[in-house]
């Protein structure tokens, strides 16, 4: 199960960050297109590719999801040489989808242009030439993954062992919270760890891979749902913070100060954390979710000291991160998570909404949702939505 992450190439997440507007529009093929037979005779079961496919597109640029998109009907594309034709099984959401929506990652793409950042699903069709072959379950990162039908470049799939949502998790989430603590929390044994988002996408893997460097780790989450799963993937000290105060907690328990922190949610908490940073510590600053549905909003509150010169206090790095400048870095990384997930030492939660009142996610429409339930803060690990257009197997167990 390990080798289809062997071929992961940089190339994935360039081409997600480095669409441009031809690509784009590539996307969207002429409304006279109808699927040649031989897609059609190219099927492994008696599925039908059917014409017409809906996806959802950027309409213009916004944090307000719902505002910003729409759903629209457009033709099936068509795989040209070396590219395959997918079906959607599982799109994955991410925090990133409003800030693509939002054209943080895209400032040169204008819209109309799809939206979406990363899903699995099987090969129903492919162009002359491609290496790939129907039936394969593959997964993939690049703008356009929420719709039904999606073509890619061989080049931009990986092969995965099954249809099992929990292959999308390495990919994004896993590959964030590796590298990054990596390359920029050089965490040791016996550091003390702080994860905010603990118990969502990315922030389990760093729960874990901490855990695993033999690190001491608190995680904060907003429920107690959430702190009893925090628990059984080891995390030390789950703090809730809707009902007790992080900074009580970090001042009262770890009066030294925490060594490395992976930040995600930004504003008072960034702030909580830098204030109870130990000396010579680290803050890898993941992302500012709270900040996302306000357009980018994103304030420091009034330190004591001008912010530049806090650091200086404490002799303290503040370390930016961002998956997409670290390429090179995907293909060990990958690897490394597959054999953890394999060998069960990494769990890799998967949130279909099930647990939600409109869930489980499923279709296009209930992107929405999906997005929806992870900026209510109700997500438990990666959110899912089940696609599985026109399919006629069973590779969607909702
Ligand atoms: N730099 C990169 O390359 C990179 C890559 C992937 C993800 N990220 C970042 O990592 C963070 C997590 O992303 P994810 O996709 O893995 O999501 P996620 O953690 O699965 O879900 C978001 C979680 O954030 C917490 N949260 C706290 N305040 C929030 C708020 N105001 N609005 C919404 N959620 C809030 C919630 O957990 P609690 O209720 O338990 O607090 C929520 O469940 C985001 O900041 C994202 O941009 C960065």
């Amino acid at each position: 199960m390990l080798l289809f992450w062997l071929a992961w190439s940089q190339r994935c997440f360039a081409a997600t960050c480095h669409i441009n507007q031809t690509k784009a529009n590539q996307i969207r093929p002429s409304p006279e297109f109808k699927p040649p037979s031989s897609i059609v005779s190219a099927m492994t079961s008696p599925a039908v590719v059917p014409s017409q496919m809906k996806q959802i597109m950027v309409k213009e640029k916004g944090s307000n999801y719902r505002k910003a998109t729409e759903i629209v009907t457009v033709p099936v594309p068509e795989p040209q040489a070396k590219q395959v034709l997918v079906r959607i099984s599982y799109a994955a959401i991410n925090a990133s989808d409003v800030l693509l929506c939002d054209g943080f990652y895209t400032p040169g793409l204008q819209p109309p242009y799809p939206a979406g950042l990363e899903a699995m699903g099987e090969i129903v069709a492919t162009g002359e030439g491609s290496k790939l072959a129907v039936g394969q379950n593959v997964n993939f990162f690049k703008i356009g993954s929420f719709s039904e039908y999606v073509v890619l470049d061989d080049e931009l799939v990986t092969v995965i062992p099954s249809a099992d949502p929990a292959n999308l998790l390495i990919a994004i989430s896993g590959l964030t919270a590796s590298i990054a603590l990596e390359r920029k929390g050089n965490i040791k044994s016996g550091d003390t760890l702080l994860v905010t988002a603990a118990a969502g996408a990315t922030g389990q893997f760093a729960v874990q891979l901490g855990k695993l460097a033999g690190c001491h780790v608190i995680g904060t989450c907003s429920t107690d749902e959430k702190a009893e799963f925090l628990k059984s993937i080891g995390c030390d000290r789950p703090v809730v913070y809707t009902r007790e105060s992080l900074d009580e907690v970090l001042k009262q328990e770890y009066p030294n100060g925490v060594d490395v922190v992976y930040e995600s949610i930004g504003n008072e908490i960034f702030d909580t954390c830098f204030k109870n940073l130990s000396r010579y510590g680290r803050i890898i600053v993941i992302g500012v979710i709270s900040g996302y549905e306000k357009d980018g909003s994103y304030t420091i509150p009034a330190t004591k000291l001008p912010f530049p010169f806090a650091t200086v206090d404490k002799s303290c790095d503040i370390l930016g991160f961002f998956l997409g400048h670290y390429g090179a870095d995907m293909s060990v990384h990958a690897e490394r998570l597959a054999k953890l997930m394999s060998s069960g030492q990494l769990k890799a939660e998967v949130d279909n909404g099930e647990k939600s009142e409109k869930g489980p996610f499923r279709g296009i429409d209930m992107v929405y949702d999906a997005i929806d339930h992870m900026y209510a803060k109700k997500n438990t690990g990666k959110v899912v939505v089940a696609i599985g257009a026109g399919s006629t197997k069973a590779t969607v167990p909702v």
